[in-house]
């Protein structure tokens, strides 16, 4: 199966500023890494249509994921996004459940299943973000935290109706702070969640299992010598070219 690797750009670059990142990774990567390899850039909603742009003109093999869809499909919803809006700019994966929308804009795991089944209604790959804080790691309830989170994403969703869905486990204490889990902490909570998914009799090639939180190219080679990840979710050492080529590098 192919590696995932996600640069999630946050708030960060204008449009001008992601087409010459793109730009420059796409140069420093081979034919071959890009075909053995699903790289993907989140850029802002503003930048997505650029960046799009510049992929589908040039034939490049990088693609682009929406940071975060609406829950709503149409209508008076000022400000937002929706996914056959994205589809139609033939964005392929969104991220959403991100423990800074989670945090920051109240996201409940009941709006991340609605957003996950719009997605899926247009054909777009969901990377679903789950995770627990420090309070849940230090209580030992991170494994039923990240459960419930995925059972709550997946609710009425049928498992015909699953092209792939990415599930990136994204501990909230190592996003953004260097504090990096060990690969020890990223197999127990995958083992977990396949233990689940298939006691739900969901089919486990439909999922794939990604890992975010302070990755960089230094600890990113532990993360390689575990069967459970398929690659990275990456913030802030994604905005650094050189760093995120490294990390794709070390991953494939
Ligand atoms: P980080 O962010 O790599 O800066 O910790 C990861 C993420 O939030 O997806």
């Amino acid at each position: 199966m192919k590696k995932i690797i996600v640069g999630n750009w946050k708030l960060n670059l204008n449009h001008l500023e992601g087409i010459a990142h793109l730009q420059k990774i796409n140069y420093s990567l081979s034919e071959t890494i890009l075909n053995d390899s699903n790289v993907i850039v989140a850029p802002s909603h503003t930048s997505l249509r650029s960046v799009q742009t510049v992929i589908d003109t040039d034939n490049l093999k990088i693609e682009t994921a929406a940071q975060d869809v609406s829950q709503f499909e149409e209508g008076s919803y000022t400000g937002e996004i929706s996914a056959s809006q994205l589809s139609k700019l033939n964005i392929k994966w969104t991220i959403i459940g991100h423990s800074e929308r989670r945090a920051n804009f109240h996201e409940t795991n009941e709006v991340v299943n609605t957003k996950l089944k719009n997605l899926l209604k247009n054909n777009i790959q969901p990377i679903l973000c789950i995770g627990e804080d420090i309070n849940q790691r230090e209580q030992n309830i991170h494994v039923e935290t990240c459960i419930k989170q995925v059972k709550e994403a997946l609710k009425g969703i049928r498992k015909e109706n699953i092209q792939k869905v990415v599930v990136a486990y994204e501990p909230v204490w190592a996003i953004g702070t260097g504090d990096v889990a060990k690969p020890e902490h990223a197999t127990e909570i995958v083992t977990e969640i396949k233990r689940f998914l298939t006691s739900k009799s969901f089919d486990l090639d439909q999922f794939q299992f990604i890992y975010g939180g302070s990755v960089d190219s230094k600890n990113v080679k532990n993360f390689m010598l575990t069967e459970s990840i398929d690659g990275f979710l990456v913030g802030g050492a994604s905005l650094s070219s050189d760093e995120f080529i490294k990390i794709i590098k070390l991953t494939i």
